[in-house]
C-alpha cells in the first residue's frame, strides 16, 4: 500500500522491485571480483540455476471465499515469535559488498528494522559482539564454520553466546571450498583479505595459537586461519558439537532425509535444508526438491530452508512444502550493495509484501494454512 499510494502522488521506488533488476543493478555497482564472489556458484552453475528453476515447477492453488483480510505471517522458532517466516542466510565476507566495509553491522541493522533475523557468518569483518549489539528486539543466530581446533570452535561458540546470539547454526557442507570457477579466476580472492577475519583475529584461543598480534604479521595470521578453517566433521563429532552449547543447535546443508533423522537423534534442535545456494557442489539436486523429504524425516523438529528463493511467491511455496522459516542469501546482499541498510530493508520488505499479498489473494491467511495441498505440480 505504501508504494501504491506513493505512486498516486508520482513517487516511484528508486530501488528495483524484481530480482533480475536487483541483480543487474548490483552487477553494475560492484567491482568484478566482488560480483564473481557473490553471484558465482560451483562448476557451470547448473545446480545454482536449478535451485531457482525448481520453484517454477510448483504452482499455488488459490482458494476463494476465505476472506483472508487479516493475515498473520508470524511463526514460532525455537521459542521465539518471529514477525515473519523470512530470515537472512549467513553470508561471509559481506563487508566487501558495502561502501563502508561494515556489511555485517548493516545486516544486523536491517534485521532490527524488519524483524527478519540475521544468521551472522563466522567469516565476518565486524566482531560478533558488535554485530549482536545491533539486533534490537530481533533474535540473531551465529553460523559456525567449525575449525579443526576444538578449543577454538568452543571459544567462537561461547563468545557468540556471551554476545547475545540466540542459536548456533553449524554449516556442514563447507569444510572445503567448492570448485567455483568465477572465484578461481579472480586474482584477489576476497576471503583471504585479513580484515574479513575479525572473529578469528579477536579470539583469545586464536591469538594464543598465533603467538603474536595479527597486525604484526598479517600473512602468518591469514595462514593460520587457512590452516585451521575447515573440519571434515563425521557423525562421531555430533555429541561434541551438541555439548558446545545449550542454545538451539541447527545443522545447515542437510538434503538427505536420513541425515536429518540422524542429526535429530543426535540432539540437534533444527534442520537447515540447503545446498549453499549451489556454491559448493555442482551436479546436485535443486534444494527445493529435497525439502519435502527432509520435512517428513524431521517430525516436529523445525526445518529451515534456503537456496534459490527470489520472490515472495518462492517463500510461500517453500512454506507450503513444510519449511518453518525461509532464508535468502544473494537477494539481500544485492540490496546491501545498492543501498546499504536501506537497500537490504527494501529487499526484505518487498519479499514479505509480495508473500503477504499472495497469501491474501490465494486465501491462506497464515503460514500454518499452507500445506502441500496448496500446491500443484506444473506441467
Ligand atoms: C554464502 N553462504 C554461506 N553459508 C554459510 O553457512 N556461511 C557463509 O559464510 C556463507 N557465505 C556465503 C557467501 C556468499 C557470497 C553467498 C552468496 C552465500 C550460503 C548462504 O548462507 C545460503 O545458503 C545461500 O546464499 C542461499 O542461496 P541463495 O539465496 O543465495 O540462492
Amino acid at each position: 500500500n505504501e508504494i501504491y499510494f506513493a505512486g498516486l502522488t508520482g513517487r516511484v521506488p528508486t530501488m528495483p522491485m524484481v530480482y533480475a533488476d536487483l541483480e543487474a543493478r548490483a552487477a553494475q555497482a560492484l567491482p568484478p571480483s566482488v560480483l564473481s564472489y557473490v553471484a558465482g556458484g560451483a562448476g557451470d552453475e547448473a545446480t545454482q540455476r536449478g535451485n531457482v528453476d525448481a520453484f517454477a515447477r510448483w504452482g499455488l492453488m488459490p482458494r476463494m471465499f476465505v476472506g483472508a483480510k487479516e493475515r498473520d505471517l508470524s511463526v514460532d522458532l525455537f521459542g521465539f515469535k518471529l514477525a515473519s517466516p523470512l530470515f537472512m542466510a549467513p553470508v561471509g565476507v559481506v563487508g566487501i559488498c558495502t561502501q563502508d566495509g561494515h556489511g555485517d553491522l548493516a545486516t544486523a541493522r536491517a534485521a532490527a528494522r524488519t524483524g527478519v533475523p540475521m544468521v551472522a557468518s563466522t567469516l565476518s569483518a565486524d566482531p560478533l559482539d558488535q554485530v549482536a549489539g545491533e539486533f534490537g528486539e530481533t533474535p540473531g543466530f551465529f553460523q559456525l564454520y567449525t575449525p579443526t581446533d576444538r578449543e577454538l570452535a568452543a571459544s567462537l561458540v561461547q563468545r557468540a553466546e556471551a554476545a547475545g546470539f540466540k542459536g548456533i547454526v553449524v554449516t556442514l557442507d563447507t569444510w572445503v571450498t567448492g570448485w567455483r570457477p568465477r572465484d578461481l579466476t579472480t586474482a584477489n580472492f576476497p576471503q583471504l583479505r585479513g580484515h574479513c577475519l575479525a572473529n578469528y583475529f579477536t579470539d583469545p584461543v586464536f591469538l594464543r595459537l598465533l603467538g603474536k598480534a595479527p597486525e604484526e604479521d598479517p600473512m602468518a595470521a591469514v595462514g593460520l586461519w587457512a590452516q585451521l578453517f575447515g573440519n571434515a566433521l563425521t557423525w562421531d563429532d555430533l555429541p561434541w558439537l551438541r555439548s558446545l552449547t545449550s542454545l538451539p543447535l541447527i545443522v545447515k546443508g542437510i538434503q538427505h532425509p536420513d541425515d536429518a533423522r540422524r542429526a535429530i537423534d543426535g540432539g540437534v534442535d533444527g534442520i537447515y535444508c540447503s545446498n549453499h545456494g549451489g556454491r559448493q557442489a555442482n551436479g546436485g539436486l535443486p534444494a527445493l526438491d529435497c525439502l519435502a523429504g527432509v520435512v517428513d524425516a524431521s517430525g516436529d523438529t523445525p526445518v529451515l530452508f534456503d537456496s534459490g528463493v527470489r520472490s515472495g511467491a518462492d517463500i510461500v511455496k517453500a512454506l507450503a512444502l513444510g519449511a518453518r522459516a525461509v532464508g535468502v542469501g544473494r537477494p539481500y546482499v544485492w540490496g546491501l550493495a545498492l543501498g546499504g541498510v536501506d537497500g537490504a530493508v527494501h529487499v526484505l520488505r518487498s519479499l514479505l509484501a509480495e508473500a503477504d499479498l499472495i497469501m491474501a489473494v490465494d486465501g491462506y491467511p497464515t503460514p500454518a494454512d499452507l500445506t502441500r495441498e496448496s500446491l500443484r505440480r506444473v506441467g
